[in-house]
């Protein structure tokens, strides 16, 4: 076919004997499972309703689920909140219903990949309970970050420190001791010095890889060991920027690889081996040690879902995640949504240089200032898809994104349950915008997500959006992801990628076998490239007459 084999510029193969672990190249499909499919008319998805669901899995080509947590919870933190790490929230179903949809997923192909979240439990966990009636100085504690107050009686909290939701980061429990919360005062960090816990958390990993999870998705995998010995510094000393790698009191400590090599061998007692992905949201150049093949093996790299739609910084973002991740001898990831972040069509749709704090603001405007261009977006939406499946590496995609679905922004503050709405003081509406329940069919009480209304309301525009409504237009975005999954797995035959020249605002690179993916990041069209057009992320390959539109992403097989 070619000789591109010899030209690799990125080379982040595996040596040719050893056989290819299903997740280097796999695409994730991201299942938040309160807002997938409720089969009972509760309002909240369960997982019934994912097992009815598999054959829309089968038809979109995924290769794996993640789950985002189902297990039991108040959701102070949409399940993040975790009260029992092996078991699963009755709301959303059984553990026997569990084993029906792995079974049923494994039967289609599909691999299941589950949420581990290990920084905290929830406040109705079985060991804070025992923690707080045990009182201070006794071991319950221990295995949670308890300190004494500041202050005669213990009044002041023993920090200034803040948590990621806003508000105090201590909690005071009445007897003069206060427990530390990273997230929300209902999600309680353990301490990862404790061997009970160390050891709690194996057997969770064991409990559910022997139910067959082919994998995980660790939580703020960069925060679990924290260095809380005396005195504690401020909130200023911890934000300063001076602070050398790994030396932060509880983001990123290099101890925190000890935990995950020992999380390795367990992943090694089975066959194949599991596997597991990090959230961890670090400098670039420190991802490479969650994701090395001793450590969890993949880690997120968020960097495209940060970025403007801008060729150059597309570009430079492939460049510096393959390098990366052939140094630490591992595949990259892609993600461009996820359920922690405003969906990607909206996003695109506003105006370029937008930060998280700007569309916080676009949030609280009920999405009108500014008015995103929703036409746009959905363009730019498709095209940078159409280019993140091109990439060698996996591929992350979080659901309804298949259907092109924007951001839900105009949610009542009577309906959201996200904390951040609460613990921001109202200023921040948090993330149920990308958590709205999946329209399925354009008729029906829930648009087919479940035989009762929804847990978070629709709009009534998600009728457009609807999968049974997009099955049958070979034009919709359902199909577009169809199509360019399927000539994914077609033209899957090795990692490597070489940049080719193209003209300014466009990116062109090559792929083993000679095919080429290139995107116009411009408004105005350009030449297209030789070769024959098998999949276009706008017009269809027939109508693009030598050209290639603005906005657009196109894959190319060589000329014959
Ligand atoms: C990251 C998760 O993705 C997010 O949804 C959650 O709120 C925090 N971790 C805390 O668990």
């Amino acid at each position: 076919m070619s000789d591109l084999l010899d030209h690799a510029t990125t080379p982040s193969s595996p040596p040719a004997t050893t056989p290819d672990p299903w997740w280097r190249q796999a695409v994730v499909y991201q299942v938040y499972p309160r807002s997938f499919a409720d089969s009972n008319g509760d309002g909240t998805g369960d997982l019934p309703g994912i097992t009815a669901r598999v054959p829309h899995l089968v038809s979109l080509g995924v290769d794996a689920v993640w789950l985002s947590p189902f297990y039991p919870s108040a959701l102070a933190d949409g399940g993040y909140d975790v009260d029992d790490h092996r078991d699963v929230d009755p709301a959303i179903g059984t553990l026997e219903q569990f084993d029906e949809m792995v079974a049923t997923l494994h039967a289609a192909g599909i691999k299941v990949v589950v949420d581990i979240v290990p920084n905290h439990s929830s406040n109705r966990h079985r060991w804070f309970r025992d923690a707080l009636a045990a009182g201070p100085g006794s071991p319950e504690r221990e295995r949670y970050v308890f300190a004494r107050g500041r202050g005669e009686h213990g009044e002041l909290p023993p920090s200034d420190w803040t948590a990621v939701f806003g508000g105090p980061a201590w909690e005071p429990v009445g007897d003069g001791e206060w427990y530390l919360h990273t997230f929300a005062p209902e999600q309680p960090d353990w301490n990862w010095d404790h061997p009970e816990v160390r050891e709690d958390f194996l057997t969770t990993l064991r409990f559910w890889a022997d139910r067959g999870v082919d994998g995980f998705r660790v939580d703020v995998a960069h925060a679990l060991v924290k260095d809380m010995s005396s005195p504690l510094p401020s909130a200023a000393e911890l934000a300063a920027d001076d602070l050398p790698d790994g030396a932060h009191r509880f983001w990123d400590r290099d101890e925190v690889h000890e935990v995950y090599r020992a999380w390795r061998a367990v992943f090694d007692e089975y066959d194949p081996p599991r596997t597991a992905v990090a959230e961890a949201w670090v400098a670039t150049h420190r991802r490479a040690r969650y994701a090395s093949p001793e450590g969890l093996g993949q880690a997120f790299n968020f960097d495209l879902l940060r970025s403007d739609f801008d060729a150059a910084s597309f570009r430079r973002i492939v460049e510096e995640n393959l390098r990366l991740a052939a140094e630490s001898g591992t595949s990259s990831t892609w993600v461009l949504s996820n359920h922690d972040v405003v969906r990607h069509v909206s996003r695109y749709g506003l105006p370029d240089g937008m930060d998280e704090a700007d569309r916080a603001r676009w949030l609280l405007s009920g999405g009108t200032d500014p008015a995103p261009d929703l036409e746009r977006g959905a363009r730019r939406a498709r095209a940078a898809t159409a280019f993140l499946l091109a990439l060698p590496g996996s591929a992350y995609l979080y659901q309804g994104e298949e259907l092109g679905l924007p951001e839900v922004a105009d949610l009542d503050a009577a309906v959201l349950q996200d904390p951040t709405w609460l613990r921001s003081g109202h200023v921040d509406k948090g993330r149920d915008g990308c958590r709205v329940p999946l329209p399925w069919t354009a008729e029906g009480p829930s648009h087919g997500f479940g035989p009762g209304p929804s847990h978070l309301p629709q709009p009534s525009w998600f009728a457009a959006h609807a999968a049974d409504v997009q099955d049958r237009d070979p034009r919709s975005t359902l199909s577009a992801y169809r199509e360019a999954l399927a000539w994914r797995r077609r033209l899957r035959t090795g990692e490597e990628l070489v940049f080719e020249d193209a003209p300014e605002g466009v990116v062109r690179f090559r792929r083993p076998g000679g095919w080429t993916c290139v995107t116009n990041f411009t408004t105005r069209a350009v030449p297209l490239p030789p070769g024959r057009v098998v999949l276009s992320s706008g017009a269809p390959a027939d109508e693009l007459d030598g050209e290639l539109p603005g906005e657009t992403t196109v894959w190319l097989l060589p000329a014959d």
